[in-house]
């Protein structure tokens, strides 16, 4: 019994006492103190019936208040527990870079909240997951268990099983950004609030017609369905996804613009020597191709793509006169040449996008054996991206026409490149690149 209730009823009870009216009654009707009890049909009370029927009254009205309060409580809790699973998980999908990132992050988030037994994901993102075969289906835009769960098997089973409904659940999901639906017996389509299956669209506020492609949640049929509040918590998580992939397309739009520009700036640069146009662009697909061989992510192929691009965008600082000098440098005109790699560091480090590419331009010129610039680095102290770049650099420079020299065979640039392996070069990297080389001639 809550202490006002208890003060309450000692009080009336010591003015009954006082009064010689009243004598508590046994114990039948049971509230909760067993000796504040009394029965308004007992023989032994002799308190006034108005007395006791306004005890009774007041009793039942702090049993009331107690109830919703209980109830109010109850609901606090829970919505504070909604409060902060809505917070961890946005915390944690607003930290991810990339899309394919934000829609496992997400997918992982709501799957946890929402207790769902199978995810999938529709739309046009489908190409980010580099996934085993059966994860993805490209011909649909599908992604089975995009959240990282395991139950493969049974998510493209289950799909298979309702693919007809699910496809025409996600044609309707257009219009709204939430829908339920329910495939269990019990459960009807369209379910007063109710449903196994809660499908929700990941709108984007960009443009009136796009959109990220639809999540859907589903319970197994021994689960309870998911009910209005959960379908309003799934609706709110996945309406601030699409909010943090609004974000990352909008600073990936500014980043490519941004490259475009420098993309301008090594073509002008190269334009400043007839011999090295197109040097950059193929020593970054040169680049990729064994960056791929090496076993690189396609995150570190991309930053040698770009590092490829970019590596001599230093020699727009060069004198014309030493690039374009058709015969030998002098000391003083290859110690200018030499700051290249320096000065397209400083160029690309104010660019935020391309921080990662920093390492492999600005160590392009270290040899294996310490003996090259700007640093000294010693073996594998030269970024591996750097020894990539430098190998792919000097297979380009060899077989191409330079002002002091004409293009070598690529059999005389191969026997260089051997010679050359273990001292300027890694001579792993330098067998892995002219087996690459071999394979393609045959
Ligand atoms: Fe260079
Ligand atoms: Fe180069």
């Amino acid at each position: 019994m809550n202490p006002p209730k208890e003060k309450l009823l000692q009080h009336l009870l010591e003015l009954a006492g006082e009064n010689n009216e009243f004598l508590p009654a046994p114990n039948k009707i049971g509230f909760t103190s067993p000796d504040l009890n009394f029965d308004l049909d007992s023989e032994p009370c002799r308190m006034p019936d108005t007395l006791a029927i306004s005890i009774t009254k007041i009793i039942q009205m702090f049993d009331q208040a107690e109830s919703s309060n209980r109830q109010l409580t109850q609901e606090l809790l829970s919505s504070y527990e909604q409060l902060n699973t809505a917070f961890s998980a946005i915390t944690n999908v607003a930290h991810c870079k990339t899309i394919r990132q934000v829609l496992a992050s997400l997918t992982f988030e709501i799957s946890r909240a929402l207790n769902s037994r199978y995810d999938i994901y529709v739309g046009p993102f489908e190409g980010e997951f580099s996934l085993p075969p059966g994860q993805v289906d490209p011909g649909k835009n599908l992604v089975f268990c995009p959240s990282g769960g395991t139950d493969i098997d049974n998510t493209r089973n289950f799909y298979l099983q309702y693919e007809s409904q699910l496809q025409i659940l996600i044609q309707n999901t257009s219009d709204r950004q939430v829908k339920l639906i329910g495939y269990a017996p019990d459960c009807n389509s369209d379910y007063e609030g109710k449903g196994n299956v809660l499908s929700l669209r990941l709108i984007s506020r960009e443009e009136n017609d796009t959109h990220h492609g639809t999540l859907l949640f589903i319970r197994s049929e021994q689960q309870s369905p998911y009910d209005a509040a959960e379908m309003n918590l799934g609706a709110s998580l996945a309406q601030m996804g699409s909010a943090v992939m609004d974000n990352i397309i909008s600073a990936q739009k500014l980043q490519d613009a941004s490259i475009q520009t420098i993309t301008s700036l090594v073509k002008a640069t190269e334009a400043k020597d007839a011999y090295t146009s197109g040097h950059s662009a193929r020593v970054s697909e040169l680049a990729c191709r064994l960056g791929r061989r090496q076993g690189l992510d396609n995150d570190q192929i991309k930053m040698l793509q770009w590092a490829g691009m970019l590596h001599d965008i230093g020699k727009i600082g060069i004198k014309d006169s030493v690039l374009s000098k058709p015969g030998k440098l002098t000391a003083e005109e290859f110690d200018h040449l030499k700051t290249h790699p320096q000065k397209s560091y400083q160029v690309l480090q104010p660019v935020r996008a391309l921080q990662n590419v920093l390492p492999a331009v600005k160590h392009h010129h270290e040899h294996f054996d310490g003996s090259g610039y700007p640093d000294g680095l010693k073996g594998e102290k030269i970024p591996l991206a750097a020894r990539i770049l430098q190998i792919a650099d000097v297979w380009d420079a060899l077989t191409s026409n330079r002002s002091y020299r004409t293009a070598m065979s690529p059999e005389k640039a191969r026997q260089i490149m051997h010679a050359e392996a273990g001292t300027t070069m890694d001579p792993d990297l330098v067998k892995s690149f002219l087996d690459m080389m071999k394979q393609e001639t045959h």
